[in-house]
This record gives C-alpha cells, sequence and structure tokens, in this order.
C-alpha cells in the first residue's frame, strides 16, 4: 500500500512559488520556508535606460537595486547605503568604478561592493547585457 506524504513532504512540494516582481512582470522563485529567493534571472531594465555617470533604480520583489554604467560595463548593487540603510545610491555621483553617497558623502567600490571612504560594505548584484536588456540574478542572499 503506497504511503501517504507526511505533512514534511508536502512543504516540500511546495518549497518553491512563483512570485510576480515588480520590474517588469518577471518571475521570481520564491522560497517560501526561508523567505529567501532561490537563483533567479531577471530581466531588469532595457541598456538605453542607462546614461554614463548616472544610476538608475528598480525594484524586484521588494529589492531596490541600483545599476550603472562604467566604461561600458553594467553594474548593479543593493540601493541601500550601509550608513543609514536608506535607499539613494542611485543617485550618486559615480566617478570610474567608484560611488559617492549623495546623502553623507561615504564611497565604495561599485564592483566589489568594498568601502573607499566609508565603514560598511554594498551588494554587488551580478548584472549581463544581452542584446538590449540587462539581466540581474539574485541569489539566496537577495
Ligand atoms: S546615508 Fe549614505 S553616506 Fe550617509
Amino acid at each position: 500500500m503506497p504511503s501517504r506524504p507526511t505533512s514534511h513532504q508536502d512543504k516540500g512540494s511546495e518549497l518553491l512559488r512563483k512570485k510576480k516582481c515588480a520590474a517588469d512582470e518577471q518571475t521570481v522563485l520564491f522560497n517560501a520556508h526561508s523567505n529567501q529567493y532561490a537563483m533567479a534571472k531577471i530581466k531588469i531594465a532595457d541598456v538605453a535606460e542607462l546614461k554614463r555617470g548616472r544610476g538608475i533604480v528598480r525594484t524586484v520583489g521588494g529589492v531596490d537595486i541600483a545599476l550603472f554604467s562604467v566604461d561600458g560595463e553594467v553594474l548593479a548593487v543593493h540601493n541601500y547605503c550601509p550608513h543609514q540603510h536608506v535607499s539613494k545610491l542611485h543617485e550618486s555621483v559615480v566617478e570610474g568604478g567608484t560611488i559617492t553617497c549623495p546623502m553623507h558623502g561615504w564611497s565604495f567600490d561599485l564592483r566589489t561592493g568594498a568601502p573607499v571612504n566609508a565603514n560598511g560594505q554594498l551588494k554587488p548584484i551580478a548584472a549581463e547585457v544581452r542584446g538590449t536588456d540587462i539581466y540581474v540574478t539574485l541569489d539566496d542572499d537577495h
């Protein structure tokens, strides 16, 4: 006689559910147990939206992500400054691969997230360009 799945097995089969993200109606896999994203690649913007020296912000699944174009490369970080956790990094001054928060002047390396003259660390996000689209990869930490 086949056994009925336990309640733990039932939960496992529902571990990943789909969640709409605000950016562009893409679907993100969301781990309902850990309340985190599973690895997901999401179209977040068009290349034409990025202007040299200026950032933009897009919200994916409730997380603000800042995007910058630096020397032809698209770089993405969480938009929250570690100083006061405000979502303002997209308004930063951009010089080379460094951004300076408009609030109090803390600076960070965009590629690594390392502080230049700050006490915190940014969270870089993998970004790639495919044709005219920009994709970011979100994992369990994002
Ligand atoms: S909030 Fe960014 S430097 Fe203060």
